[in-house]
Formats: C-alpha cells, structure tokens, sequence
C-alpha cells in the first residue's frame, strides 16, 4: 500500500487559529475517505493545512496493516515525528486507522510521544477526542463503537470525483486478514443519507460517485426490512437504483465486490442502469478450490466464472479488476500456476497482487505451512510480468476507439495534457487545448480517440 500526502496546496477557506495540521494516508480507499473527513473536522476546529509535514502543528498518521510491510512504514514515519517533539512539546502526534485499533494501548509504550491513538471507527470523532488531548490527557479510543453519521463536512481531494461510505466493517473471515478484527462488524448507512451526500456533492459540481465498502456487496444486511416478495428490503442493488437520479452526477462506481455475494440481480442492475460504469472490483484471491477453502472464501473458481461470463454477457465490454494474493501457506506450485491460468483466462485488465504476509490475530499465521521468503518474491515477480502482460492485451482493444472521458485535471507530469478516466475505469491523457479555444477543464466529458494504448493508461486526442 502506498502512503499519501492528503494535500500539497493549502485551503483558501482555512482560517487559522489552532495552528497547522498534516494528514498522511496509508492503505485503501476507506482510509482515504476516512482522512477526507478527518481533515474536515481538523479545518471547521481552526486549524489550517500545513505547507510541509515537518512544519505542522498537528500530524496524523492514518494508518494501514493489510500487510506487514505497510506496518513497518508508519513506525518508521513515527520515528522522525517522535523525534521532532522531544524538541517542540507542542506537536500533536495523532495515529488513526488500522494499525492504531490493532495495537491499541501499547502503541504508546513503543512511542511515547503519542498523544492520540484511534481506530477508524473512531474518525468521526476526531474533535472529541482532541478536545481530551487538550486536556493533556494521551488517549487512546479502540473501543468497538457505533459510527455516527458525520456532520462536518469532508476536506475532498478532488472536486470532480468522490467517494461516498456505504457501509464500514466486514463480517467475513477470510483466514489471512486483519481487516474484520481492526474494521469492526458491518455497519450500512441508511440509503437516505447516502442520497443525501450524493446530493450534496453533486450540488457542489460533483459528476462521479464510488460507493464505498470493504464488502460492499453485503450492505444493508444488518439493516431490517423485508419485501413482500420475501427479499431482503435493503441490498446494494436496491441502493444503487435509490441513488441513480441524482441530479448532475454522470457516473456512479463501487467497490469492492465479494464474489460469494455478487447476485444476477445486481448485474442486471449495472446493465440497465446508465450511470452505473462498466469498471467492477472483485477480488478472486486465488485460482484454486483448495486454496480458496483454506482462505475461508466461500465460493470456488467455477462461481467465480460464471459471475465474469454473466457480466460480460451483459455488458461485453467491462473492464475486470481484481486483487490476488501469491504464496498462501501451503499454496503447491501447480495451485500457483492455476492461479496465472486464471489471470490469462478471464484477460483482467487490472490486478492487485501481493504475497502473503502472516498479520496477527488471523489463523492462517500460526498455519505451519508457510512459504519461504524466496518463493514469495518469485512468484509475486512471476505473476506481476504476467498481470502487465494481460493489461497491455486488454488495452489493446481501445486503439482507434472513441472514448468518453471524464477529465479529473491537468496531468502532473505534462501540464500541456489532462487526464481522466473512461467508463471502464483506464487512465487517459490528451491535449488540454479545446479544438476552438480555450482549455479542457476538470469536470467535462469528452469524446477522446484512442491512439497509444500501455498496459495501464492511453492517450489519444479530443473528438471535434
Ligand atoms: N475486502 C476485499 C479486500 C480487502 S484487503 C476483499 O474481500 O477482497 C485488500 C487486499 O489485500 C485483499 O484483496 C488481499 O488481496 C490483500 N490482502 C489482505 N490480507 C493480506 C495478507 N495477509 N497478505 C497479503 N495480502 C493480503
Ligand atoms: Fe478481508 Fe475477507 Fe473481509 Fe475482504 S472479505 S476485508 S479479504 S475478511
Ligand atoms: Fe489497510 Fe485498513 Fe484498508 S488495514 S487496506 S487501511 S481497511
């Protein structure tokens, strides 16, 4: 996982008055919202953004543990930041996210310098919690909690592209993730206030919405309801077709999908409804039936077939993205090379590998079977060559093609171009100058011909 800065540009709107703060995100997109809020509250509190992480007042670090080596990163963040506050007592040393509700409490005695320790479920109280730092109290907030709808409004990084929480937690089990014991139970948001922010986003010129859960496809099961046809009242189909008329937004994405929960119904849905993208998420972890069962998966590959045929009978064009992990304990080279089989097989355009890392508290830790260090790095190699390879194949299939593109901003490393993303979910460059005049700006849809096509973005130029 990689670390990100939330900000690089300080906020007009900031005021001041409580000093500066800094954000780094590690992990997934849950975090990412999740920091989005936290700088929200930081900013209706007083405090401004900081030109640079070693300037601010106030830094948080929220945080990541999916794998070992994303752990291993923030210490050695929270080495340079301890350091800073032996000489500038005044620093608030904030630690969010996963890796703050896995090792609660003695987070603290491995780094004293903490003033505030916080689990993700734990974000939307972020003033609360301060307000007790304030005190001089160190606190530490891993207690299981309800999430409460957020009243401050989230500090967003794009203008354009938004993410809205569906539904927190994840009730699986799957043998080797941390992300149960550090998320909490599933917990959905009502569809009205998910309808709500929608609304609100796209008031404030908002054209593209990802629903966000780490299981999404469970929303609404702990929610209560039942229709006359004896259907469960609230489920992600049902929401996404609640949500669809939002006024001004041209795409709706979610993720990320289970494939034990990925219904027909859901499928037909994305077909019929035009906003919803042709881009899905949905993570198969291994191309093998042994291997899945001893993840704990509930499904085998051959479900996991049928949910790829059925989409693409429907929509013959999606995209397919998915994520993998490589050296399972136990996994034989023959279930490995199912695994690459597969990734050919179904022509992903996109997947996120990674070789398992033992997490504690998880059972697959303490299984005996454990890999080698040298047969993780190898096939992780392996397999990445060949996910490269199968994108390059599926990009292929744009060149020439006419593309509709939402333009997101200008790209980084050629301000003569912006970027943004098709449909299906590929990253796409052109020539920021209109045919006419004037400049292509964040938040319009164009019509882009395809012309170079790489394994992971295109290029090509605005249609007349
Ligand atoms: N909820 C999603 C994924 C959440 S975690 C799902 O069920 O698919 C994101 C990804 O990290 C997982 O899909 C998995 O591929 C990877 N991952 C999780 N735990 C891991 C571990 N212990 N070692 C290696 N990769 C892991
Ligand atoms: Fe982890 Fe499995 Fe839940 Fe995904 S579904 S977050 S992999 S336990
Ligand atoms: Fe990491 Fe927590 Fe997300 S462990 S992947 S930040 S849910």
């Amino acid at each position: 996982m990689t670390a990100t800065s939330l900000r690089t540009s300080p906020s007009p709107s900031a005021t001041g008055g409580r000093g500066s703060y800094w954000i780094t995100t590690f992990g997934c997109q849950m975090n990412k919202a999740d920091s989005e809020r936290m700088a929200g509250i930081l900013e209706s509190m007083g405090y401004r953004e900081a030109q640079a992480e070693l300037e601010a007042d106030l830094v948080l670090y929220n945080t990541c543990t999916i794998r070992d080596n994303a752990e291993q990163k923030v210490y050695s963040y929270l080495g340079r930041q301890a350091q800073r506050k032996r000489v500038n007592p005044n620093l608030t040393l904030v630690v969010a996210g996963c890796v703050a509700q896995q090792e609660g409490e003695s987070l603290l005695r491995r780094v004293p310098e903490l003033d505030l320790v916080m689990g993700p479920q734990h974000a939307n109280r972020l003033d609360v919690l301060l307000a007790q730092v304030e005190q001089g109290q160190q606190v530490v907030a891993t207690e299981e909690h309800h999430i409460l709808e957020d009243i401050t409004t989230a500090r967003r990084d794009s203008s354009i592209c938004g993410w809205v929480n569906v539904i927190y937690g994840c009730n699986e089990r799957c043998t080797y993730c941390v992300v149960p014991s550090v998320r909490g139970k599933e917990q959905s948001r009502l569809p009205e206030a998910i309808k709500l922010e929608m609304e609100g986003l796209a008031a404030q010129g908002f054209k593209e919405i990802t629903l966000l859960g780490q299981n999404i496809d469970a929303y609404g099961r702990d929610l209560p309801g039942i229709t006359p046809e004896g259907r469960r009242q609230h489920t992600l189909t049902d929401l996404l077709q609640f949500v669809h008329d939002v006024e001004g937004l041209e795409r709706i994405r979610f993720a990320t999908s289970h494939p034990r929960y990925f219904t027909e119904r859901l499928i037909d849905a994305c077909a019929d409804l035009p906003k919803v993208c042709e881009h899905f998420h949905i993570p198969f972890q291994s191309g093998d039936d042994e291997v899945l069962k001893a993840m704990a998966r509930g499904y085998t590959v051959d479900r996991y077939r049928r949910i790829i045929d059925r989409i693409r009978e429907r929509m013959p064009d999606a995209s397919i993205s998915a994520d993998v992990i490589v050296a399972f304990p136990g996994e034989t080279d023959a279930q490995y090379h199912r695994t690459l089989d597969l990734i050919e097989e179904i022509g992903f355009d996109q997947v996120n590998t990674a070789a398992y890392s033992p997490r504690p508290n998880t059972p697959a830790a303490d299984w005996p079977n454990q890999l080698s260090e040298e047969v993780k790095v190898e096939r992780l190699r392996e397999i990445n060559a060949l996910v490269e390879r199968v994108a390059r194949q599926r990009s292929a299939r744009y060149a020439g093609r006419s593309e509709q593109v939402l333009v997101e901003g200008i790209n980084p490393k050629d301000p003569e171009q912006v970027m943004g993303r098709t449909r299906t979910n590929r990253l796409t460059f052109f020539p920021a100058a209109r045919a006419g005049g004037g400049q292509w700006q964040a938040g319009d849809l164009v019509e882009v011909r395809i012309e170079e096509v790489r394994a992971f973005s295109l290029s090509g130029t605005a249609q007349p």
